[in-house]
This record gives C-alpha cells, sequence and structure tokens, in this order.
C-alpha cells in the first residue's frame, strides 16, 4: 500500500526586535524609500543577544508540534534547512531536537541556503513515502543578522532572521507533498556567499577582508532569481501531473517582491496568486518559505483540498519547489487549552532533562578527572587510559591544529 506524506502541524516565530527601514538608514546611507522601491521590505525581525538559529527553530518547532497534536517523543527525525548555524559542530537539528524533548528522533542539518526548506520538506517526505519514518519535524530557521556586513548597504537591508516549521506525518490517504523537484548549478557559487569554512578558517586575515559575511552579486542573482522561480513552479506542477491553473496558491522565496511578481508575469498568473509576506521579515534565506506558510494559513489563504507550490532559490546555486495537496482545515486544528497545557508541561520537562544529562556528563568527567590526579600522585606515571593528548602534553610545534 502506498504511503503518503501530509502536512499535519506548523508554526513559525521570529524573534520580536523589530528594525525599521528608518532605523537602517541611520546605520547606512540608505533611505526607507530606496528598499522599499527596490525589495518591497518595510521592516525585519533581527534576533537578540541570547537568541540563536536553535532557539528560533524550537519555538517554530513547539508550535507545529502544538497544531499537529503530537507528542514530541513520537518524531522519527529532525531536519533542519539553515545556513546560519549555530556552529559548525554540533548540528543545529539536534539542539532543536534537545530542545523539543524529541528523544528518540535522528537529527541533521541541511544548508541548500534559501532553498534549504524546500529541500528538507522534498527529503522529509521521501523517508516517509519509503516507509522509513512516520514523522519528520521539517525547520527552516536563520540568524542572517550574525554573518551580515552592517556597513555594508547592498546587503545589510535584506535579510532578517526568523524560524518557520511543519510536522509531516505518514498516512495512507492520498494527498500531501504530491511532488518535489531540486536543482543545482555550483558554477554561480561564487555568486552569493558566507566565506567562513575550511578553505578560509577564521584567522585575522579573513577577519579582516571580510570572508566571515554575507557577500552577493545582487543583480545576478535577480536575473537567476526571476528565471527560475516561473521555471521551477512549472516543473513540479508538471511532474504532479496538474496544470497552473489547478494551483490555488504560490508561495515563493521571499527576495524580492520585483521577483516574485516578475515571476507571475512569466508564469501569466495573477500576482495575488503568489503570496507575499516579504514587507515585515526581510528575506529570511531557509526561515522565508514557512514563515510565509504559516502567515498564508493564518490569512484564510489555505484550505482542505489546495493545491499549494512551495518554491525556493538561492546560494549554491540552488532551487527547489514542492506540490502539496492540503488535506487539514486549519479550522480543526484549534485544541483545548488543557491540551496547550500538557505540551507546555512536556517542554519544561525536556528542559529538565537535558539540563540533567549534561550535568550529569559534567560530574562524570570530573569524576574521572579526580581519578587521574590520584593515580598519577600514586604511580608517579600518567594514567595508561587517560586521553593521549593529556598523557603527551602539548602538541609538538603544532599550531591551530595545522601540521
Ligand atoms: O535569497 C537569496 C536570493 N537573493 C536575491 O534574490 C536577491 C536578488 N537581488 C536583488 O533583489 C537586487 O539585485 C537588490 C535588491 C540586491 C539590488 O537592487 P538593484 O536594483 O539590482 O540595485 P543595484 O545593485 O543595481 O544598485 C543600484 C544603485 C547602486 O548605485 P549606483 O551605482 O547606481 O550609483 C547602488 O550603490 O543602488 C545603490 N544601492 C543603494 N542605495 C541606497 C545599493 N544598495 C542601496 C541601499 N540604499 N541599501
Amino acid at each position: 500500500m502506498s504511503r503518503y506524506a501530509h502536512i499535519t502541524g506548523w508554526g513559525a516565530y521570529a524573534p520580536p526586535r523589530v528594525v525599521t527601514n528608518d532605523d537602517l538608514s541611520h546605520l547606512v546611507p540608505t533611505t526607507d524609500e530606496w528598499i522599499r522601491d527596490r525589495t518591497g521590505i518595510v521592516e525585519r525581525h533581527i534576533a537578540d543577544e541570547g537568541e540563536y538559529t536553535s532557539t528560533l527553530g524550537i519555538r517554530a518547532g513547539q508550535r507545529a508540534l502544538e497544531v499537529a497534536g503530537l507528542d514530541p517523543a513520537k518524531l522519527d527525525l529532525v531536519i533542519c534547512a539553515t545556513s546560519t548555524p549555530d556552529y559548525l559542530m554540533p548540528n543545529t537539528a539536534s539542539l532543536i531536537q534537545d530542545g523539543l524533548g524529541a528523544s528518540r528522533a535522528a537529527a541533521f542539518d541541511l544548508n541548500a541556503a534559501c532553498s534549504g526548506f524546500v529541500y528538507a520538506l522534498s527529503v522529509g517526505a521521501g523517508m516517509i513515502r519509503s516507509g522509513t519514518y512516520d514523522s519528520v519535524l521539517v525547520v527552516g530557521a536563520e540568524s542572517m543578522s550574525r554573518v551580515m556586513d552592517w556597513t555594508d548597504r547592498s546587503t545589510c537591508v535584506l535579510f532578517g532572521d526568523g524560524a518557520g516549521a511543519v510536522v509531516l506525518q505518514g498516512s495512507d490517504r492520498p494527498g500531501g507533498v504530491l511532488a518535489c523537484e531540486m536543482g543545482s548549478d555550483g558554477s554561480g557559487g561564487d555568486l552569493l556567499t558566507v566565506g567562513l569554512g575550511t578553505r578560509n578558517p577564521m584567522t585575522q586575515d579573513t577577519l579582516a577582508a571580510g570572508d566571515t559575511f554575507l557577500k552577493m552579486n545582487g543583480q545576478q542573482v535577480f536575473r537567476f532569481a526571476t528565471r527560475i522561480l516561473a521555471e521551477s513552479t512549472r516543473n513540479v506542477v508538471g511532474k504532479a501531473g496538474l496544470e497552473l491553473a489547478d494551483i490555488d496558491l504560490i508561495i515563493p522565496h521571499q527576495a524580492n517582491t520585483r521577483i516574485i511578481e516578475a515571476a507571475a508575469r512569466k508564469m501569466d498568473v495573477p500576482a495575488e496568486r503568489l503570496f507575499c509576506n516579504l514587507d515585515r521579515y526581510g528575506n529570511t534565506s531557509a526561515a522565508s518559505v514557512p514563515l510565509a506558510l504559516v502567515d498564508a494559513i493564518d490569512a484564510g489563504r489555505v484550505r482542505a483540498g489546495d493545491h499549494i507550490v512551495m518554491v525556493g532559490f538561492g546560494g549554491g546555486l540552488t532551487w527547489g519547489a514542492c506540490l502539496v495537496e492540503w488535506s487539514i482545515s486549519p479550522r480543526d486544528r484549534a485544541w483545548p487549552l488543557w491540551w496547550r497545557g500538557v505540551q507546555w508541561t512536556r517542554y519544561r520537562l525536556a528542559g529538565a532533562k537535558s539540563f540533567l544529562h549534561r550535568a550529569d556528563r559534567r560530574l562524570a568527567t570530573i569524576g574521572s578527572r579526580v581519578r587521574r590526579r590520584e593515580h598519577e600522585r600514586d604511580n608517579g606515571t600518567p594514567d595508561a587510559h587517560a586521553p593521549r593528548a593529556e598523557r603527551n602534553g602539548p602538541a609538538n610545534g603544532r599550531v591551530n591544529g595545522r601540521l
């Protein structure tokens, strides 16, 4: 029997701090008029100290699980689409998995820049359709403000922070994610970069060169975006055996209203059929599509039975689209207050459990250090079971982990 991957929960979170175009005009030589005219952006949310990609993702994930009415311990997998992870390691999805108390779930990050959420949705749906997993949380979360050069007016006015998430669940009932397509053209990789990585380890030189900040060739990316948005939408609609006229709503990556309008003209569909909330969030990269999806649901633009295309494009260059037959009436997902109380308690318990696990590991580390010191004191030789670094002393002649 065929399995289908349905979206059964959704949630979004944007940090409370709002920065307007006028605020930015005090920082770089720009104006509200330029930003509105050229991009459609009016304001964006910026993460404060103490807020990270994982914490934004946890808030969005909690809301999505609440709507799905799903115990986090029942999740099989958490995928976090992001290009601004908390760390290079551990992955952000594992931090979200821990924060949610999704104790049975596997977790990994997926980086396909602004196409990341659509890629992750496609991977999650594939896992369910193949029978590997039954419940998957797909998160798109970004802290773009942390990789901005706040002296570069050509980029810093464009981006914002936020997160969105959906719960995918398997069912024998036809519907849900009907078709997906993904693509990449790495020859355009240099058009949109955040250069920090193993080619550019963090050094005084890379910091001084600004390699750790986002850089973009806006005009080239604009040209690519207007072409690929229409092309990828057509492809996924064709894959599902439908026509553009059958599509009730298109949720495109939110980078620029001019890109969205140009794509509508190329596809010959009314501009209102492409959802746009860019004015309030700016470009939130992998978070933009799920943030827009949740806003569209809240605005009553999504009904059971609708055909919806989510389409992304961005750094890589990458692009992707998913066509979903929406199967749940958002009105049926208003759970009673007591249920929210149950979820709230679960999250508090998950937090306490995580704290106890960390404390337990810390105590074990302290205990083994104390035992090693005692061994050295009693025998005058290093403990043969101690980690090699401790037995050999500092690395001879090696600087910064390089040979
Ligand atoms: O999510 C990833 C995908 N990203 C995108 O899809 C972004 C695609 N690109 C774009 O949306 C547009 O190319 C931008 C919004 C980034 C730029 O718009 P544009 O119409 O292509 O402007 P431009 O780069 O051609 O710049 C026009 C002028 C320049 O001045 P000169 O050289 O003509 O004197 C810029 O220096 O606008 C100037 N400019 C600004 N002026 C005021 C650039 N940024 C600003 C600014 N405020 N913030």
